[in-house]
């Protein structure tokens, strides 16, 4: 296996080599834009290593790679237009800059081209099981994005509904990504299988995480607002668990603050980071993702996998626990 800026530095290649040259300008600027920001490239780097555990010839995957990259870029150009967010990746989000409508657009073209480069760039024997996967996902996505937009207006969602909405809206696409890759490379079903349950798991640890860093990042390191997930009332893990940690003084604010739209937006945001701090809710949040870990881990012990691939692959997730953005 490849040390994992390798994958990055053959993935960006691609990425420029693949710049959108076509017209109108109007709707490609923003997603070379939201393209050439950077970001984690975790997706396509979950093909590249899901492929490279079957196979080298990484070629054979960096179109799927790309779709997964734009797919993904695509849900945060929506995304941020329903999140009102106004920052991603330290600048501004494409609604931001270019308007809302451009942001609806050009989201939607990002969609169709993740599309048509697993049509065009991947081996036809494969490809119409790609097609599968990739659709699945796609729709669960949206899901998970209604859910999560739903649970802003409700009281009384559970952790364990919670649980299946960060499923649907975040840990599917990370599952999806490292499976296609796996049988790109060659793996079979049942070994693709432990590579997607891998990923969901990972998935979920990881947008728990997300949780965390929106109340409790480094707003210089982070890239999006901190605090955004508190200005929209997200039903968040650290919202759902202080309703189980929390004493009724705390409850009681923690609910009068969530009710409000205030105009000082970062003093909703101190008072509810403070009632988070008080309930100790944060270490709770972590626990949960190494149980997630633990179970994304197992699934790698089921595979065939050497043990040089399968330390490889575990001590990739835990360092991308550690992250700050
Ligand atoms: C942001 O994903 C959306 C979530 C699912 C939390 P990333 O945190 O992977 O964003 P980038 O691509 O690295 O910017
Ligand atoms: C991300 O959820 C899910 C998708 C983009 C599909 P968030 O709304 O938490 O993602 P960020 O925090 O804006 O990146
Ligand atoms: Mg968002
Ligand atoms: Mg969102
Ligand atoms: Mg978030």
């Amino acid at each position: 296996m490849n040390d994992i800026n390798v994958y990055h530095t053959i993935f960006q290649k691609y990425l420029t080599e693949n710049t959108f040259s076509q017209q109108p300008v109007e709707l490609y600027e923003p997603v070379n834009y939201i393209l050439s920001l950077g970001g984690k490239r975790l997706r396509p780097l979950l093909v590249l290593m899901g492929c490279e555990l079957f196979d080298n010839d990484l070629n054979k995957a960096m179109a799927a790679a790309m779709a997964v990259e734009i797919f993904h870029n695509f849900t945060l150009l929506h995304d941020d237009i329903m999140d009102a967010a106004p920052l991603r990746r330290g600048q501004p989000t494409v609604h931001q800059k270019y308007g809302i409508n451009t942001g609806i657009l050009s989201g939607d073209v990002m969609m169709i081209h993740a599309y048509r480069f697993l049509e065009q760039g991947t081996d036809p024997k494969i490809m119409p099981r790609l097609l599968q996967i990739f659709n699945k996902m796609a729709i669960e996505v949206c899901e998970g994005q209604q859910y999560d937009m739903v649970f802003e207006n409700r009281k009384d969602v559970t952790i364990e509904q919670y649980i299946r909405m960060i499923e649907l809206k975040t840990s599917v696409l990370i599952a999806a990504a490292f499976q296609m890759g796996a049988l790109i490379g060659g793996s079979t079903e049942e070994v693709a299988e432990h590579l997607y349950e891998f990923g969901r798991n990972v998935g979920i640890a990881f947008q728990i995480q997300d949780d965390i860093l929106d109340t409790f990042g480094d707003p210089e390191k982070f890239g999006k607002k901190v605090g955004g997930d508190i200005i929209q009332n997200k039903k968040t893990f650290l919202v759902l668990k202080s309703h189980e940690l929390g004493n009724a003084t705390q409850l009681n604010d923690l609910q009068a603050f969530m009710n409000t739209t205030t105009e000082n937006e970062e003093e909703k945001i101190k008072a509810v980071r403070y009632i988070f701090e008080a309930v100790g809710v944060r270490a709770a949040a972590e626990a949960e993702m190494n149980n997630y870990l633990k179970i994304a881990f197992q699934h790698i012990e089921e595979t065939p996998l050497s043990m040089e691939k399968k330390i490889y692959l575990k001590s990739f997730a835990n360092d991308l626990m550690m992250r700050q953005t």
